[in-house]
């Protein structure tokens, strides 16, 4: 017997539904939501660390090419971010201008993601920049769908003049106020990204004026600074390590805390410095934003910054950030809890050499471990096993960083 119009159409209605149900997963991903933007905490470089003002399109261009020559690119960098100094005029029409340091700013997009990275710019939201550049006052909207025209993927957003030229001017003698008026200017300018419709990731840098951590998320941001500027030199970075404790609860996929761009390969900063500053931005599970020359990168500081152990600790899917558990005098004990239930534990000397005389004293039990702990040591490569109150030996500045795959 053949099915009447309606029972015909009434099983094709099911036919097709039950067809969807079975769909594969990249069928049903097309209605899915986006994929978190910053999911893990952004890799890349920035202009700033290395060529400061003095920093072109040529500049940029080498960068991007040595990220995939000398290994960055794998090893998981893929912003080439340029930091202020490239903003040139505004014309009749509001819209802004580059300099002539970099003459074709689409072009330069385009040549950065040809070689399979991503490309960052820089404003802020007064009416100049820290360097004195026109800045995004009053043009946020014209400005994020200028960045978006170009395939910008990343913005960093500097408050710099607008403390001056709004903050104190408009409310000089009303401090709360004056943060409030911060806050929503960042707002504007995370609502203009947004409406542009392409993914920019948003980087907040105010110097970690009025706790951005419990704001910034809402806003949009998915990074922001937590102290003043980084220096190329151990006070600088071992200072901005000790204002992080406190802050893990505030990051997660999507959000992060920012302790600032990397100095490693830096200014006189030695090895077991860099190796400290990279152990724990890792275990901060901060943006690794590698501000370095490239091209005349040493193979020891290239070492460092491609030490996938260390930065698979950064980049750990489940987000949580370390914490600090207990320091000895000048040794700093942090832990980090990872995915698949293992966790990362980074030992700090921040005083000078301890030896065989009168080594540090690793307390397990401090870490809530229990009996002995099989770990590789992420900057040897070798396997360790930590056992309770044992003695290590470690160099001044340098840090012991194990990852221990099941901790007791
Ligand atoms: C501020 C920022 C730096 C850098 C400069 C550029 O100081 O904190 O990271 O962007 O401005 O002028």
């Amino acid at each position: 017997m053949q099915a009447s119009k309606p029972i015909l159409l009434a099983l094709l209605a099911l036919s097709s539904l039950a067809s969807a149900a079975q769909a594969p997963a990249t069928t049903k991903a097309n209605h899915a939501a986006a994929p978190v933007l910053a999911a893990t905490p952004p890799m890349g470089w920035n202009s700033w660390n290395f060529f400061a003002r003095n920093v072109n399109d040529q500049d940029i261009r080498n960068a991007a090419d040595q990220m995939v020559a000398t290994g960055m690119k794998d090893a998981g960098y893929i912003y080439v971010n340029i930091d202020d100094t490239w903003e040139g005029d505004r014309d009749a029409d509001g819209v802004l201008h580059t300099n002539s340091k970099f003459p074709d700013m689409k072009a330069l997009a385009d040549y950065v993601h040809s070689r399979g990275l991503k490309i960052g710019i820089y404003s802020g939201p007064g009416s100049k920049t820290c360097a004195g550049f026109a800045a995004s006052l009053d043009h946020e909207v014209q400005d994020a769908q200028l960045y978006a025209s170009w395939g910008i993927d990343y913005l960093k957003y500097d408050l710099c003049s607008f403390r001056r030229d709004q903050m104190a001017a408009k409310a000089p003698n009303d401090k709360a106020e004056q943060m409030r008026m911060m806050v929503s200017a960042y707002e504007k300018m995370g609502k203009a990204l947004k409406d542009t419709g392409r993914p920019i990731v948003f980087s907040l840098c105010q110097y970690g004026w009025d706790s951005p951590w419990e704001w910034a998320p809402a806003l949009g941001g998915n990074l922001w600074r937590t102290t003043g500027d980084v220096q190329a030199n151990w006070g600088s970075i071992y200072n901005i390590i000790n204002q992080q404790a406190g802050l893990a609860k505030y990051a997660g996929p999507g959000h992060w805390n920012d302790p600032d761009m990397l100095e490693v390969g830096n200014g006189k900063l030695t090895l077991a410095e860099n190796r400290s500053h990279f152990s724990l931005w890792a275990m901060l599970a901060a943006p690794l934003l590698a501000g370095n020359d490239l091209p005349n990168m040493k193979p020891e500081v290239k070492a460092i910054l491609t030490n996938a152990d260390v930065i698979a600790i950064d980049q750990d899917r489940l987000g949580r950030q370390g914490t600090h558990v207990y320091s000895d005098g000048e040794v700093d004990v942090w832990a980090r809890h990872l995915s698949g239930g293992a966790m990362a534990i980074a030992v700090l000397n921040a005083g000078s050499d301890r030896v065989a005389t009168h080594p540090f004293h690793l307390s397990l039990a401090r870490l809530d471990l229990h009996g002995p702990q099989k770990g590789k040591d992420l900057w040897t490569g070798k396997d360790v096993t930590l056992t309770e109150n044992m003695p290590i030996e470690l160099d001044s500045h340098d840090t012991l960083l194990v990852r221990i795959a099941s901790p007791k």
